[in-house]
């Protein structure tokens, strides 16, 4: 068990639980590698810039290690902050560094899919990103339509995936993203097997197509909620230009950048399929 060291961040208080490790993801331990690669950044991010304006985030940091297998999950508690989970899929793409630099400039956190055969192309900015403090998902290996294939091949697009980013980043992956939302009860009963929550969205500013930074902006704003999953993608470089807007605005209104794990509090279960978690006080 590791020992958890807290670190307050700002003067807002949020309540603490007592969250063991047992909770966070069923079936696996919390704890930070011995690598020297593997840091909890937010932290780090506090540590280099004492005068900047805090989050409203209590932020818990193994000062221990053991096996990492399972993704750093600061205890914030989003049925009373107003919590949004940004991700960004297909990456990591030609800008994403620059985008973990506006990240990093809002002290916000995200969620990241990256497609297999993507990642292990660009594995230096796969690093990047986990030790930046983000989560890391999984998206297949090649983007595949899961609902088109058969187990074994789910098991194999999603395992490929999975043992490569642990390779990369020392942490396997443990939230899947469908490419195209695909998901049928079958599909995600086979994720569930594997142990892997399934991770869609409720806001969608379907950047891919509408290529206008504006746009993206806009629907995003449009369409977020206290507990919203927003879907971007990091390959296109009108949604990166949007990230920054998007940030301040959020932030202005009193949102609270957390990762998938940490929206539902690390309780997300193998199998099940997960929009957005709007309902404050549950
Ligand atoms: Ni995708």
């Amino acid at each position: 068990m590791s020992r958890w060291q807290r670190l307050s961040l700002a003067g807002v208080p949020v309540a603490i639980f007592g969250l063991s490790a047992g909770a966070v993801l069923a079936g696996q331990s919390i704890g930070t590698a011995a690598s020297q690669d593997t840091t909890i950044p937010v932290a780090a991010v506090a540590a280099e810039q004492p005068a900047e304006p805090a989050l409203p985030h209590t932020v818990f940091t193994a000062d221990s290690v053991e096996a990492q297998d399972a993704p750093d999950v600061r205890d914030v508690d989003c049925r009373q902050l107003k919590c949004v989970a940004i991700t960004f899929d297909d990456g990591p793409g030609a800008q994403t560094v620059e985008l973990l630099d506006m990240l990093r400039t809002e002290n916000a956190v995200a969620t990241w899919f990256p497609v297999g055969q993507v990642a292990v192309d660009r594995p230096g900015m796969l690093r990047q990103i986990a030790k930046a403090g983000h989560e890391i998902g999984n998206h297949t290996w090649d983007h595949a339509q899961l609902t088109l294939r058969d187990d074994a091949s789910i098991e194999d697009e999603v395992g490929r995936t999975a043992r490569a980013i642990r390779d990369i980043t020392g942490t396997r992956p443990r939230l899947v993203r469908p490419p195209y939302g695909a998901v049928t009860a079958r599909v995600a009963s086979e994720l569930g097997r594997l142990g892997d929550p399934v991770i869609l969205w409720d806001v969608d500013p379907l950047d891919w197509k509408y290529r206008n930074a504006d746009h993206v902006y806009s629907s995003v704003m449009a369409q977020v909620q206290p507990g919203s999953i927003v879907l971007l993608h990091d390959i296109h470089a009108t949604t990166v230009a949007a990230v920054p807007r998007i940030l301040r605005a959020l932030a202005e209104q009193g949102f609270v950048f957390v990762t998938v794990s940490e929206l539902y509090r690390g309780s997300l279960r193998p199998g099940e399929i997960y929009h957005a978690r709007h309902h404050l006080g549950r």
